[in-house]
């Protein structure tokens, strides 16, 4: 449309040329008397449709020129954006290829793969779940304890770590049991020193107010003769308690711990994991000193890489430990000292979990 002005614009000085001329030349010759006013009025009205028609041509041949440069120019632009649609077509197909190509992956490989996975943990939960139960109806079964019990597993100890100790307490009839994180599993221990008739729980505690909870859960349980909740915040330990490694990791203070003497039982379930790396170490090198000759240690979450490392430490710093492992839930490592020379009393003879294919490892 803008050409189009543009061309129109240029015809305006012929116009301005002509248009006069054709109103001027006939007006002369008449002037001069060459031709009569008549035919000055005919010739001027013959020019200036002259003129007209002239201008009126130039502007078609304009026009015509100004539509078919605008075709070109819609035909141009209309095969670009085809070019550009097919463009885009042809990547949609590409990336719908690559997503079909991930789909098929998905729906052949990575789902059997998931469901093959999916379905073996939920058979693994399965089997743990009916031997949680089994071990929690062996223990209501076994001890006499009130209708409600504390739950447990998740943050609280299982029902099959509670049965071994159950059945070390039952075996040894240690005079002190310690408990190194007390909770649940300290209501089910006084349980089980009370139906043996001898020894007593000290179950440590860092944080006040869950000793105040636990001593609270002792007295729901009329237990506070046979349990004792003790709070013992977390410190720097001494320097021969956490041989060199352990250095800086805090655990519970040993001062609050001087009295404990005799102990014939170390459940090893606390300080929590958050507190440190190999949180759980200082207590065998910490205990050790107020312990029997045939003290056992045992040491829950085991199937964690820093209870087993820790436990490594302790074999390698203590060479009258002994160490059989527990297929537990959470994995149980028990640490018997035996002052005995290997392979006689003090050797640790069998897993006290029952398992038909237990894992042992022998003295270090
Ligand atoms: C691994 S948990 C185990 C506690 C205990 N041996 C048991 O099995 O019930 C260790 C720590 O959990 C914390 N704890 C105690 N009672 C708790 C509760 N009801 N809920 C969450 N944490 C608790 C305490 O600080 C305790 O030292």
């Amino acid at each position: 449309m803008d050409s189009l002005r543009r061309r129109i614009r240029r015809l305006s000085p012929l116009a301005g040329l002509f248009g006069p001329m054709a109103l001027v030349t006939p007006a002369a010759l008449g002037g001069v008397g060459l031709i009569t006013w008549g035919e000055v009025v005919l010739g001027t009205a013959i020019l200036l449709l002259g003129t007209l028609t002239c201008l009126l041509g130039v502007g078609l041949w304009s026009l015509r020129r100004t539509v078919s440069e605008l075709s070109t120019s819609v035909r141009t632009q209309t095969r670009k954006v085809t070019e550009l649609l097919g463009q885009d077509r042809l990547e949609l197909t590409r990336s719908l290829e690559g997503v079909r190509v991930e789909v098929g992956e998905l729906r052949e490989r990575t789902l059997p793969r998931a469901v093959t996975a999916i379905t073996r943990a939920g058979a693994r939960q399965g089997r743990q779940d009916y031997e949680q139960y089994v071990a929690w109806t062996e223990l209501r079964e076994y001890l006499d304890v009130a209708a409600f019990m504390p739950p447990l597993r998740g943050w609280a100890a299982s029902p099959d770590v509670l049965r071994l100790l159950v059945r070390l307490i039952e075996r040894d009839r240690p005079e002190l049991v310690v408990e190194c994180g007390s909770g649940a599993s300290s209501v089910w221990i006084g349980y089980a020193l009370r139906k043996v008739g001898t020894g007593r729980l000290v179950a440590l505690e860092h944080d006040a107010r869950y000793a105040e909870l636990g001593r609270a859960l002792v007295a729901d349980h009329a237990l506070e003769d046979v349990v004792e909740v003790r709070h013992a915040p977390l410190t720097r330990v001494p320097d021969d308690h956490a041989d060199g490694v352990s250095a800086g990791v805090p655990w519970y203070d040993t001062e609050a711990l001087s009295d404990l003497k005799g102990i014939g039982l170390v459940f090893v379930d606390g300080p929590p994991r958050a507190t440190g790396p190999e949180a759980r170490y200082p207590a065998v090198p910490a205990l050790l000193p107020g312990c029997t000759d045939r003290v056992v240690f045992v040491l829950d979450d085991a199937d964690r890489p820093d209870e087993r490392s820790l436990g490594e430490r302790w074999l390698a710093g203590h060479p009258e430990l002994a160490r059989t492992e527990e297929p537990t839930e959470k994995g149980a490592h028990v640490f018997t000292r035996t002052l005995a020379p290997a392979g006689t009393l003090g050797e640790p003879s069998s897993t006290l979990t029952p398992d038909p294919q237990p894992k042992r490892e022998g003295r270090r």
